[in-house]
C-alpha cells in the first residue's frame, strides 16, 4: 500500500502569499480563489490561514474568516473557504489534515460554529451538516446540501437561525 508523507501544517504567514496564490490557481485552474484570499488578507483583521507542507514546499491552504448572519446573534459563526490542495498532492489525506487542524485552531479561537459551501460528498466526514437544519441559508443560489454547517461548540447554534453573509470581498468572486 502506498504511503504519503505526513504533512506540517502552520499557521500562514506574509511570506506565504506567492505560495498561496500557486496552489489555489493550480487547484482551481484560475486566479478567482487566490484573489478571494489576497483581498481577504488585505481586508479583513481576523482571519484563521493555514498552510500544509510536504518536504518543506507549500502544497495546501485553508482559511476561515467570520461571517455575518442576519438576524444577528452574539455566537461567532466563521465561514471555510477557500481550501486547495495542490493537484500533484490530491487524494493523500492532505485537505483533511488542514481540515482537522482548521477547526482544532478555530476551537482554540473561540469559534463557536463554522459553515462551509462546498462539495456534499466532502465536508460531513468532518461532522458538517447541512446548514438549513439548523436554520441557517446563505446568499448563494445553491442547492441545499452543499451549505452545510458544524457545531464547534455543544448545540452553539441552537438560538441562531437566518441567512449567512460572508465578507464584501466575496461578492467579487
Ligand atoms: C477538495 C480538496 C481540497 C481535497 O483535498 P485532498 O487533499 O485531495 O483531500 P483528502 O486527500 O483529504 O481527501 C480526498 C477525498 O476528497 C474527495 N474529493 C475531492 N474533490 C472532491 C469533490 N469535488 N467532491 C467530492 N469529494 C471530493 C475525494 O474523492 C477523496 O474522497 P475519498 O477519501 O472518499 O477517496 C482538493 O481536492 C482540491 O483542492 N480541489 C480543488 C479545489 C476545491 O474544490 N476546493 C474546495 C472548495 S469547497
Amino acid at each position: 500500500m502506498a504511503t504519503h508523507p505526513e504533512p506540517v501544517i502552520r499557521a500562514a504567514t506574509s511570506q506565504d502569499i506567492e505560495s498561496i496564490t500557486g496552489v489555489h490557481v493550480a487547484a482551481f485552474g484560475g486566479p478567482s480563489e487566490a484573489n478571494l484570499v489576497a483581498a481577504l488578507t488585505a481586508q479583513c483583521a481576523t482571519l484563521i490561514s493555514l498552510v500544509a507542507l510536504v518536504d518543506s514546499v507549500i502544497v495546501g491552504h485553508i482559511l476561515f474568516s467570520p461571517v455575518r448572519v442576519e438576524p444577528a446573534t452574539d455566537v461567532s459563526v466563521w465561514g471555510l473557504a477557500p481550501m486547495a490542495v495542490h493537484p500533484a498532492k490530491q487524494g493523500c489525506g492532505i485537505g483533511a489534515g488542514l481540515v482537522h487542524s482548521g477547526i482544532a485552531t478555530c476551537r482554540d479561537n473561540a469559534v463557536e460554529a463554522l459553515v462551509v459551501l462546498g462539495h456534499q460528498d466532502y465536508y460531513p466526514r468532518f461532522g458538517f451538516c447541512p446548514a438549513s437544519e439548523f436554520g441557517l441559508g446563505c446568499t448563494y443560489d445553491v442547492p441545499p446540501q452543499a451549505f452545510m454547517a458544524l457545531e464547534l461548540q455543544a448545540r452553539a447554534l441552537r438560538e441562531v437561525a437566518g441567512v449567512v453573509h460572508y465578507h464584501p470581498v466575496f461578492a467579487e468572486l
